[in-house]
Order: C-alpha cells, then sequence, then structure tokens
C-alpha cells in the first residue's frame, strides 16, 4: 500500500513538458541559447516527461519547397539531439508523422469563434507582411492547440509571441470540455520572461529573417568568415576600445568564462587590440565550447538513418498517446 501510494505520488508529480519547434531553417546560435539549451535542460529534470516535436506542418504555411522542408526537419533534430536531448527519456517527432493531428485540428475548427482567430496577432502580422496569406496561417493556432491537446500536456514552454497561442489552445479546450466533459488536459504556458536576445552580426536581435545568423554548425572557414563579418566601428588598432558598445564583445561575454571576459575587457582597454583580434578569440572560443556538439550534430547529418531511427522510435510513443486521445474525442462527439 505504502508503496503504491509512493509511486502513485511519482506519477502525478511527472509533467508533460510538450511544444514545438518549426523547421524554417538551420538552428543558429540564437536559437541554441535562447531556445534549445534551456529546453534541452528543462527536458532533463526527472520530475519532466518532454515531448518535443518538429512542426513541419506549420512550415508548410510558409515553405512550398519540400527539400528545403525535409533538410530543416533534419538539420533541427540533428541540433537538439547534438545538444543533449535524450530520447531514451523522452519523445522527439515529427508533427506530420503523427496525421491524427489533422483529425483533431478539424474538430477543433469547428469550436474555434472566427473572431478568435481573425484577431490573433500573429496572423495579423503575417498577413501584413507574406505576399502568400493562406488558410493555413489563418488557422495556424488550431493546429498548435491540436498539437498540445492531442498528447495530454501539461506545461508548454514558449516564446512570448506565443502567449495568445495557448491561450486561445486553453479557450477552445475548456470550452470543448465544458460541453462534452472532461476530454483535454487544459495546459499551462511557460513564458520565460527573462530569456535574453542574442544579438546577430548586425547589433539587431539574430533572427533567420534579418539574414544576420552565426551558424556555429558550418566548417571552420566558413564559420571564421562568418564571424569576421559581425559589424564594429572604426576605431583604430592602437586606441582603447568600449566593450560594451561592441558586437563582438557581446557574444563573447554570453559564451565566456567569468576570467576570460575580465581578460578581454584589458585587451579591449589597453588598445593595441583590434576588432580582429576579438573577432579570432570568439571564433576559436566557439570552436572549443561547441566542439562536441559540432561533431554530433555533422555525425547526424551524415547518418541520416540513425537520425530517423530516434524520430520514428519517438513517433511511435507518440502515436500511441494521440490516438488514445483522439478515440475518447470521437467517442465524445458521437463519430
Ligand atoms: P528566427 O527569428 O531565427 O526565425 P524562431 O522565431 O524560429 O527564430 O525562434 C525559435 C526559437 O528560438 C524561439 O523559442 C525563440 O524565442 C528563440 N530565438 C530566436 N532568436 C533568438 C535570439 N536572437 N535570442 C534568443 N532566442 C532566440
Ligand atoms: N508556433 C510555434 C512557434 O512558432 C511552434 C509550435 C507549433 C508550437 N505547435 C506548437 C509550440 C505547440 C508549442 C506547442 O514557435
Amino acid at each position: 500500500m505504502a508503496i503504491c501510494l509512493f509511486i502513485c505520488d511519482k506519477i502525478k508529480d511527472m509533467s508533460r513538458v510538450l511544444t514545438g519547434i518549426q523547421s524554417t531553417g538551420k538552428p543558429h546560435l540564437g536559437n541554441i541559447l535562447g531556445a534549445i539549451q534551456p529546453a534541452v535542460a528543462m527536458s532533463n529534470d526527472p520530475k519532466n516527461e518532454a515531448y518535443f516535436f518538429i512542426a513541419d506542418l506549420h512550415s508548410l504555411t510558409t515553405i512550398k519547397d519540400s527539400a528545403v522542408r525535409v533538410e530543416n526537419v533534419n538539420a533541427v533534430a540533428a541540433a537538439w539531439l547534438a545538444f543533449g536531448f535524450d530520447t531514451t527519456k523522452n519523445v522527439l517527432y515529427r508533427q506530420s508523422k503523427i496525421p491524427e493531428v489533422c483529425e483533431l485540428t478539424w474538430y477543433l475548427n469547428c469550436f474555434t469563434p472566427f473572431p478568435m482567430l481573425a484577431n490573433a496577432h500573429s496572423f495579423k502580422d503575417k498577413s501584413d507582411r507574406l505576399s502568400d496569406v493562406n488558410a493555413g496561417l489563418f488557422i495556424y493556432p488550431v493546429l498548435m492547440a491540436a498539437d498540445i491537446l492531442l498528447y495530454n500536456a501539461d506545461i508548454v514552454p514558449v516564446g512570448k509571441d506565443q502567449k495568445q497561442h495557448l491561450e486561445i489552445t486553453r479557450d477552445i479546450a475548456s470550452s470543448f470540455n465544458h460541453q462534452y466533459g472532461d476530454t483535454f488536459v487544459v495546459p499551462e504556458s511557460k513564458i520565460d520572461e527573462k530569456v535574453m536576445t542574442i544579438t546577430g552580426i548586425d547589433g539587431q536581435k539574430m533572427s533567420k529573417s534579418y539574414g544576420n545568423t552565426i551558424d556555429i554548425f558550418q566548417s571552420d572557414k566558413k564559420l571564421r568568415k562568418n564571424i569576421m563579418q559581425i559589424m564594429t566601428d572604426s576605431t583604430p588598432l592602437e586606441e582603447p576600445k568600449n566593450p560594451d558598445t561592441c558586437n563582438v564583445f557581446a557574444l563573447y561575454q554570453i559564451l565566456a568564462s567569468e576570467d576570460q571576459v575580465a581578460e578581454m575587457r584589458k585587451n579591449y582597454a589597453r588598445g593595441n587590440y583590434g576588432y580582429g583580434h576579438a573577432k579570432q578569440a570568439l571564433f576559436e572560443l566557439i570552436i572549443e565550447k561547441y566542439a562536441d556538439q559540432r561533431a554530433k550534430y555533422n555525425d547526424f547529418m551524415n547518418d541520416l538513418g540513425e537520425l530517423n531511427r530516434q524520430l520514428e522510435e519517438g513517433e511511435a510513443k507518440a502515436r500511441e498517446v494521440a490516438q488514445n486521445v483522439l478515440k475518447k474525442v470521437r467517442k465524445n462527439l458521437g463519430f
């Protein structure tokens, strides 16, 4: 009895953490520091069971070239695995491989008030910016709700920009539960307000859409060239420089140890230390710090068989959960 209570308590203590990652490109240093590393840390917490998936159906709203999409899906999966996402404890899968999500999306569509989608910030923003304003973009939040509700997620860690999508999910789930009895777990969002914003090579927020990223997974030669492109001012070599306004230093101080940062501050202050030297130091630091992850990333990209094996293993587990939830939904709806 005591053992049962203990085990039941343990099960109750375990939270299912679920998040989706769009496959819109190869993950860059901003994605790694702002999203991948914190989420992998959360997945390694013994109290959590993580369901992380690659939202390739969502990326179809913007990426129509299938070869590009497949390449992105592989790159995203390889990056998560390289950074230590443990698929023996957790679940990694491609959204499109569990087509049950499309069926649930339809059901949820019929419980989603049209104005709620028409007023969503991200839809307004995308329909202002993009030339291809398709219906997929409009129901994007419903597919996202289906992603979450299909797997009984308790906690959904997302960036601030996804807050409204989570509210929509909670609204849809609550209204469905209200009409049909307890069907879905109503998830909590976890929005990390203090996630640092990593700056790109031009000093703006690093983002694929600004073309200012640092790709740590490219070859040494290309990575060095990428880092040498970081914009700096024209203070002459011999003069002292201000580290606090320098884009190279901004990245260096996030990655380096305290001692290395103190040393670099001295270099800037003493003069005769050029931006080229600082960039070289940043390049060497990245090479050293991420040696393991860069090697693993390349191993996965060169062994897509193994990458697929790990994904397929996750997909089998995810599908089982999805089918059970969907069965309940169909039954409650009378289908
Ligand atoms: P991008 O702007 O390059 O398209 P995404 O919007 O796909 O990046 O972001 C994927 C994840 O990476 C999100 O969780 C986002 O918060 C995080 N992220 C993206 N860029 C940065 C950045 N410059 N600094 C910190 N986190 C970032
Ligand atoms: N819309 C999310 C983004 O752009 C990605 C996503 C799709 C997601 N489905 C999800 C995130 C479900 C969390 C849960 O970042």
